[in-house]
């Protein structure tokens, strides 16, 4: 395959897959032979990465033209619901869909999970296909498992995991990813930086918003950022522990989105908000150097990453961070960082300190 210019054998839940990276190979990926013992194909696609790359698709989808059937899913985050996952169950058995067929799901992270929970509750489960078409889909949700859609109390509450049987990260998609979009999977590829793949911070250290998109650049990002996420997942599927590493950055970013009602703020410029928290936070404990807090805030900066929030309630954030933990019985813990690279779990920031760095840093 002369455009796969990555490949990534990976493993989660007993099961090894393959994740394919590179610009312009969606129809070899479909020509593969992972998609061949299927009789039939549900390819659910997002309507927005549908309308700006339909030729492509389409061509894509010539080689399995005979057993395939294309579903729009109008992809947004109020239709990655519970209440439609239904419609498309019933979908798949109005187009003959069996236990011997595959779903395959292309679009960003509300297409992927949207496409996963479909796929893992179909006839107990029937194996699924993604091709994630922002970076964020690419780097961070594709990768893992887990699938879940939105019940009216909140989001992703009804999930369930189904590793994938394969992932194909045609970055020629990203070629039309408004820069917003980049921006939110940027901010993955950073904490993945933060917390074990190094390689990552000197890619976003050598490039700017202007070089990052370049294929071979990007592709690297995906790569390095792709087989980290992977190699977490495989040692621990179900986040009975190092998974939860993952969540550098989540804790204050959700609950900055979450009391904001999810406007107004982007997921990754939450996030990134949260990283900064905690690097000038860890910086304080004497957990992380002067330089590397220098050094990620900079990061931050050149790609806009992180969104100021003027006026914001920090009282109110952090209210709601301890109400949204207890709700899940614990204490507010984070990861830390010892150094950059050594993440921990279950750590904790002093109440005082915690409150001082986010009013200084969040709005
Ligand atoms: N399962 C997991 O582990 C996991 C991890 C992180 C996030 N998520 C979920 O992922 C979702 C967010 O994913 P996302 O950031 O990819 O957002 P998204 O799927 O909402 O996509 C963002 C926007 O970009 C559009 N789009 C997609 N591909 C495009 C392309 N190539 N060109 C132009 N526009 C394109 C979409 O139509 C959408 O409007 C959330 O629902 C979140 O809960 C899941």
């Amino acid at each position: 395959m002369a455009n796969v210019t990555r490949h990534i054998n990976a493993t989660a839940g007993g099961s090894a897959y393959e994740i394919l990276i590179g610009g312009g190979i969606l129809r070899e990926a479909f020509l593969r032979k992972e998609l061949s013992p299927f009789e039939r194909i549900a390819v659910i696609a997002g309507s927005r990465v549908y309308e700006l790359h339909r030729a492509y698709i389409e061509e894509a989808l010539d080689v399995i033209r005979g057993r395939c059937r294309l579903i729009f899913f109008d992809d947004s985050e109020e239709n990655k619901s519970y209440a439609y996952a239904g419609r498309f169950l019933e979908k798949f058995i109005e187009y003959g869909l069996n236990r011997k067929s595959a779903v395959i799901g292309i679009g960003g992270g509300v297409v992927g999970d949207f496409t996963g929970y479909c796929a893992g509750l179909f006839m107990r489960g029937i194996p699924v296909i993604h091709v994630p078409t922002t970076l964020l889909a690419m780097v961070d949700s594709s990768i893992g498992g887990k699938a879940a859609v939105n019940l009216s109390v909140g989001k992703n509450i009804a999930g369930v995991f189904r590793q994938p049987r394969m992932v194909v990260s045609d970055t020629l998609f990203l070629g039309t990813l408004p820069d917003g979009e980049l921006r939110n999977g940027l901010t993955e590829a950073l904490k993945h930086g933060l917390i074990g793949e190094p390689t990552t911070l000197g890619i976003l250290q050598g490039n700017s918003m202007e070089t990052i998109r370049r294929e071979e650049v990007i592709n690297r990002l995906v790569a390095l950022s792709a087989s980290f996420k992977a190699g977490i997942v495989e040692k621990d599927e179900r986040e009975s522990g190092l998974r939860a590493i993952l969540n550098f950055g989540h804790t204050v970013g959700h609950a900055i989105e979450s009391f904001m009602e999810y406007r107004g703020i982007s997921h990754g410029g939450a996030v990134a908000a949260g990283i900064r928290v905690k690097m000038e936070a860890m910086r304080r404990m004497g957990l992380v150097s002067d330089g590397d807090a220098v050094r990620v805030g900079s990061l931050i900066d050149r790609y806009g990453l992180a969104e100021r929030t003027p006026g914001l309630d920090i009282d109110g954030v952090i209210d709601h961070m301890a109400y949204d933990k207890k709700n899940f019985g614990g204490a507010v813990n984070f990861v830390l960082l010892d150094g950059l690279g050594k993440p921990k779990i279950n750590q904790q920031i002093p109440a005082d300190l915690l409150k001082e760095v986010m009013s200084e840093t969040l709005t």
